[in-house]
């Protein structure tokens, strides 16, 4: 079963696009038919991922304005297992274009749809604003995942896309939930981030991931010669780090697969029923999609 995960903190240069090459690209090194669309007009996973920007080459905003099928849309990458929906500067127009759309928050997932069984993971990367194109990602995804940096008020700062995550849950896609949280260019040396971190541990528990991702220099680099840090320098802190983070998404979703089918099949064997993460686990279809 596909997983859709948006990276999302509309916090800006918190690590979103740095997490979502990474992530995806750890994905499909390990074997993971992966996606990753480029939901930012800044287009930084797109030619961080190696593909020039090119504004004439369609992508994402094409795929939203519902000019060109997804499939049509799939670029390769230098890894076999990882595909991308790139996305240009006209990206931005479809903030202000699809105001008036109908079902304009749906337009990601009812794109996508056609596309989801081919990729066991789809990873979204948000731009650094709660608008349309944001809007439209929480909307595609099963899950979020939210990159922080350690500092102070980092809290008071996701505190917001927490809030819009709940309203999303109570509107447009009740099965929403949060897949984790990662910190990103951590460094543990401080007592600045040590207590930052252990403030988070106590908020978040288990949504805070184990593995958290260093400030290191490779991960900076390796966007500026389109590649992945796995690619770039295997060996890197940043590398490795992203590649155990991989590991613990990965597990959480295939623990997650594993109860909710153990779920089912106790409840189609029972009359009993009762509210468990496994109901959060299947996405609800848009309006759009209950015609196919
Ligand atoms: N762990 C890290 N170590 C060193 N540099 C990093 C790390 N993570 C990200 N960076 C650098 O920090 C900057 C911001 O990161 P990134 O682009 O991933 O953030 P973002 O949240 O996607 O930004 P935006 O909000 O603009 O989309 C980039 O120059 C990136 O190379
Ligand atoms: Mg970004």
């Amino acid at each position: 079963m596909s997983r859709v995960i948006a990276i999302a903190n509309q916090k800006g240069g918190v690590g979103k696009t740095t997490t979502s090459i990474n992530l995806a690209a750890s994905f499909a090194a390990s074997g993971v038919p992966t996606l990753l669309v480029d939901c930012d007009p800044q287009s930084n996973s797109t030619s961080g991922l190696g593909l020039v920007k090119d504004a004439e080459r369609p992508g994402t905003y094409q795929l939203l304005m519902g000019d060109a099928e997804a499939a049509d849309l799939l670029q390769p990458t230098e890894l076999e297992h990882l595909k991308i929906i790139p996305s240009s500067k006209h990206l931005i127009g479809a903030n202000v274009e699809l105001v008036n759309a109908e079902f304009r928050e749906y337009r990601l997932r009812h794109a996508l749809h056609t596309i989801r069984d081919q990729f066991e993971v789809i990873v979204l990367d948000c731009p650094p604003a709660l608008d349309l194109l944001t809007l439209n990602a929480l909307v595609a995804a099963d899950s979020v995942l939210v990159p922080m940096q350690a500092e102070y008020f980092a809290l008071e700062g996701v505190s917001e896309l927490l809030d819009t995550i709940e309203r999303i849950r109570q509107t447009l896609n009740p099965s929403l939930f949060v897949e984790g949280v990662v910190l990103t260019m951590f460094d543990d040396r401080t007592n600045l981030a040590q207590g930052v971190s252990s403030e988070l541990k106590a908020f978040f528990g288990e949504l805070l991931y184990e593995a958290s991702i260093p400030r290191n220099v490779r991960l900076a680099e390796a966007p500026s010669h389109g590649k992945p840090a796995l690619l770039y320098d295997p060996r890197s802190r940043g590398a490795e780090a992203y590649t155990r983070l991989a590991v613990e998404v990965l597990n959480r979703i295939r623990n997650r697969a594993t109860t909710s089918q153990e779920v089912s099949t106790t409840q189609s064997s029972t009359t009993e029923s009762g509210t468990t993460e496994s109901s959060s686990t299947q996405p609800t279809a848009p309006p759009s999609e209950v015609q196919q």
